[in-house]
């Protein structure tokens, strides 16, 4: 753990303003804590541009009925085991399942391997959330 320091910041005072309403609006305490969330969130962002190892999620929702589309997914998943750590699937209903798939290695391979299950005929939905391993953010 590194030591707190502190800085001044210089600010157009409109600005200041806007920021400390959005801050009162989101809960933050004071405006310490707000930016320290804006730094991480911009050395996450930074981590998914330099091809760091970063972990995130898929969200998958489609209709298990559809023809040859598990076993399309199996194959797509099979084809990433090397940055699939876990999935999960739910039945939400009749018709209709929910899987996470956890995954952990370059964003690069992670768009990939979503944009293959996106394309896959009778998915409703997929979205990837890049996140971080947290591993250089404190
Ligand atoms: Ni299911």
């Amino acid at each position: 753990m590194s030591h707190t320091l502190r800085f001044g910041v210089s600010l157009d005072g409109t600005l200041l303003k806007r920021f400390d309403r959005l801050n009162r609006k989101k809960g933050y305490a004071n405006r310490s804590e707000a930016i320290r969330d804006l730094i991480r969130e911009e050395l996450v962002k930074q981590e998914w541009i330099d091809e760091s190892v970063i972990a995130g999620t898929i969200t998958l929702v489609y209709d298990h009925h559809t023809r040859g589309l598990t076993d399309k997914l199996v194959e797509i998943q099979h084809d990433h085991y090397n940055i699939i750590i876990s999935s999960q699937h739910v039945h939400i209903d009749h018709d209709n399942c929910l899987e996470i798939i956890i995954v952990k290695g370059a964003p690069k391979q992670m768009e990939k391997l979503s944009f293959q299950l996106k394309s896959a005929r009778g998915i409703k939905h997929c979205s990837l959330t890049m996140a971080t391993t947290g591993k250089n953010i404190n």
